[in-house]
């Protein structure tokens, strides 16, 4: 595939965005393949690359990755963040998968080491977010109370500003086994700015619009993905596209650069084509690449 072309001129089914031509020059239509030594936790390569549609996805680890762009670009580089960190939720509770009681055990990255540790973790991963975020960006963290009030003490921390924290309503989770708690139905996504001085961006009249035209509230009833978004495989955390669309559009212009450290199967990055935005990913798991490769090149042949 050439490189600078122009994507297709077709309306995306998904969003009715028109795909736009990227700037032809070197900074808009290509993002720095990031050369980097191997490590003990990562082999550190770009594993697909797509200049057409400005999308690249490493395998490696975030916080190797990010260091080595804090040094490059001190400036940042980044329009917006999207982060699905590890919930720390994989600690032998059980819970309720296609109508059987099942273990969480969604992986060895899953799993707690104290709430100490898990907030120096954060505190890491975050850190180094804003460092790579423009002056004007917004960072959308999401996760369940095992992770989501240390972000917000972090964030605090580290002088960010807090815009919304939206909760995301599931309409069908599954039932609570125990009978011994409510019925675990919501996550929350706190959206912040790199610093009290960012002047972030918010499309208030496409949320507006969104919302048959009053203001759309800050609680979005969005579906779990279906079938249709599995069918190349699951991740056991994968978020629905149309959250990721939502988040996008709200707060980052077409052609825009989004990050996504931890991208799990990269909804991130399929959002961010069907919307017309550039991508770059990191993923620490080869299945989870496997799977994200899969989903990034069908999302690209459907825009085509
Ligand atoms: C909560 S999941 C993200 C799911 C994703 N939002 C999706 O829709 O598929 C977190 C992912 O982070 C990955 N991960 C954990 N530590 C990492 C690290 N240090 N660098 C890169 N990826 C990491 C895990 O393998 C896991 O796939």
């Amino acid at each position: 595939m050439g490189r600078n072309k122009c994507p297709s001129t077709k309306a995306n089914s998904t969003t009715g965005t028109t795909p736009m031509r990227y700037k032809t020059s070197e900074e808009y239509s290509t993002f720095p393949l990031m050369v980097m030594e191997g490590s003990e936790y990562s082999p550190n390569q770009c594993v697909f690359q797509n200049d057409e549609y400005g999308i690249w996805l490493y395998h490696a680890n975030c916080i190797e990755f990010m260091d080595m762009l804090i040094a490059k670009f001190p400036e940042g580089k980044f329009d917006m963040i999207f982060v699905d960190p590890p919930y720390f939720l994989s600690n032998g509770g059980i819970t309720c998968h296609a109508g059987k009681m099942v273990k969480v055990d969604k992986g060895q990255w899953d799993k707690s080491s104290g709430a100490e540790m898990n907030h120096e973790f954060n505190l890491a991963w975050l850190s180094r977010c804003q460092k790579v975020l423009k002056l004007n960006g917004t960072i959308w963290v999401s996760g369940t109370h095992h992770v989501i009030h240390s972000v917000g003490y972090a964030m605090q921390q580290l002088g960010m500003k807090i815009l919304n924290d939206i909760t995301w309503e599931k309409p069908n989770p599954p039932p609570n086994l125990s009978c011994r708690y409510f019925t675990h139905s919501t996550e929350t996504i706190i959206w912040a700015a790199k610093s009290e001085k960012s002047k972030h961006l918010f499309n208030y009249d496409d949320m507006r619009k969104m919302n048959k035209d009053k203001q759309m509230k800050s609680v979005w009833t969005i579906p779990a993905p279906n079938g249709a978004e599995k069918i190349f495989g699951k991740h056991p955390t994968q978020k629905p596209v149309a959250l990721l669309e939502r988040i996008i559009l709200a707060s980052t212009n077409e052609t825009d650069l989004i990050f996504d450290p931890f991208s799990g199967s990269s909804t991130t990055g399929v959002a961010a084509i069907n919307t017309n935005r550039r991508f770059v990913g990191t993923e620490l798991e080869r299945e989870f690449i496997t799977l994200s490769i899969t989903r990034l090149k069908y999302a690209i042949e459907k825009r085509r």
